[in-house]
C-alpha cells in the first residue's frame, strides 16, 4: 500500500495484549488499569486483520505488547500469522522473562526473529527500572535464543542519570555475539512523558572516537528506521532508533494495531481507525473482508508525513506505551 508521500507500508506492529509482568518506569508504571480481555481483540480478529492486510501488501508482522508472551496461546497466533498467504515474516518484540520457557514453541511456531528489550546489565538496577528481579531469565533467556540461531536484537533504552553509563557496556554485547544492539531514544509517550533520555548522536560520536574505524552499515537490516554501524572484528551491529534526533519518518513503512482493534496511523498522534465495531458488528463473508481492506486502506491515507516528538506539546497519543506496542 502506497500512502499519499509515496511509502510503501507493507509492514504491520500488532499489539497483542497490554498486560506486562514488568512496570518499566517510562513505560507501564505501577498501578496502570489494564482492559477487560473482552475489549481485546481475539486471536482470530488478530488473524482476519492481517489476511486483509497481507491482501494489501503487508508483508512483515511484529508481535508486540505489553509483553505478548504474557498472554496464552501467543506461540499459537504465531502460527496462525505464519499461514496467512502473502505473509513473509512473523517477528516478537519481547522484554525476553518468558522467552526461555516458550522457546521450543515459538520456534516451531515458525517465529522469524525476536527483539529483547535490555536497559541493563546489573541486577539491581534492573530491579529498579522494571519492578522485577528478573534480569538473570532475561539473560538466560538471550543465551538460549541465541544457541537455538533465532535471529535476534537487542533493545535498549537509556535513561539519563539511571543507565546512560552503561550503553558502552551494553554496546559491547555485540562484540563477542551474533546479534544487534539497538538504542532507542526516549519519547515523550505516555509515561515517557517527563523522563530525560540520552541522544544517540552522543552515542555515536563517542562511539567513533573509540572505534575511528567505525563503518556505517548500508544494508537496510529488519523492519525500519534503526540505522546499524558496524565496530571492524565485532560479531553483531550497534543500531540507532533516534526518535527524537534523527526523524526518520520518510522510510516510514508500518501501522500499527492496538490491542483494543485501533489501527494506529502513526505512533505519535491520537487518530485511529477503530476496527472493534466494523468486527462485532456482524458483517460477514466478503462484506466483512472488504470493510477491513477500506479500513486499513483509510488509516494508510491518513499517515501524516512526520511525527512531532521534538514539540512534546504537540503529541497528541495518549495511550501507554504498552497498549499501542511501541
Ligand atoms: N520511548 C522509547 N522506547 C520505549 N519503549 C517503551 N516505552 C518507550 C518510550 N517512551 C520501548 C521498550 C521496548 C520497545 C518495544 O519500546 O523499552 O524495548
Ligand atoms: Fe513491559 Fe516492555 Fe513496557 Fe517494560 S517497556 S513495561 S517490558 S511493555
Amino acid at each position: 500500500m502506497l500512502d499519499r508521500y509515496g511509502r510503501n507500508i507493507d509492514y504491520l506492529r500488532i499489539s497483542v495484549t497490554d498486560r506486562c509482568n514488568l512496570r518499566c518506569r517510562y513505560c507501564m508504571p505501577e498501578g496502570v488499569e489494564l482492559v477487560p480481555m473482552q475489549e481485546i481483540l481475539t486471536y482470530e480478529e488478530i488473524r482476519e486483520i492481517c489476511a486483509a492486510a497481507a491482501k494489501l501488501g503487508v508483508r512483515k508482522l511484529k508481535v508486540t505488547g505489553g509483553e505478548p508472551l504474557v498472554r496464552r496461546g501467543c506461540a499459537e497466533l504465531i502460527r496462525m500469522l505464519k499461514t496467512v498467504p502473502g505473509i513473509e515474516q512473523v517477528t516478537l518484540t519481547t522484554n525476553g522473562v518468558l522467552l526461555g520457557k516458550y522457546l521450543p514453541e515459538l520456534l516451531d511456531a515458525g517465529l522469524d526473529a525476536a527483539n529483547v528489550s535490555l536497559d541493563t546489565l546489573d541486577r539491581e538496577r534492573y530491579a529498579a527500572i522494571t519492578g522485577q528481579d528478573a534480569l538473570g531469565a532475561v539473560l538466560e533467556s538471550v543465551d538460549a535464543a541465541l544457541a537455538s540461531g533465532l535471529r535476534l536484537k537487542l533493545n535498549a533504552v537509556l535513561q539519563k542519570g539511571v543507565n546512560d553509563d552503561e550503553w558502552f557496556a551494553l554496546a559491547s554485547l555485540a562484540r563477542d555475539r551474533a546479534l544487534d544492539v539497538r538504542f532507542i531514544e526516549l519519547m515523550p509517550i505516555g509515561a515517557g512523558k517527563g523522563i530525560r533520555g540520552v541522544a544517540n548522536t552522543e552515542l555515536r560520536a563517542e562511539l567513533l572516537r573509540r572505534y575511528p574505524e567505525l563503518e556505517e552499515d548500508a544494508a537496510v537490516r529488519g523492519n525500519g528506521p534503526a540505522v546499524y554501524v558496524r565496530v571492524p572484528g565485532w560479531k553483531g551491529g550497534v543500531g540507532f532508533i533516534s526518535a527524537m534526533h534523527g526523524k526518520f519518518c520518510d522510510r516510514c513503512n508500518r501501522l500499527r494495531l492496538t490491542a483494543q482493534g485501533r489501527l494506529k496511523p502513526c505512533l505519535c498522534y491520537g487518530d485511529a481507525v477503530d476496527l472493534m465495531p466494523l468486527l462485532r458488528g456482524g458483517a460477514h463473508g466478503t462484506e466483512r473482508e472488504a470493510l477491513l481492506c477500506q479500513a486499513l486502506e483509510d488509516a494508510v491515507a491518513s499517515k501524516p508525513a512526520q511525527h512531532c516528538f521534538e514539540a512534546p506539546e504537540r503529541v497528541t497519543e495518549t495511550a501507554r506505551m504498552a497498549d499501542i506496542g511501541g
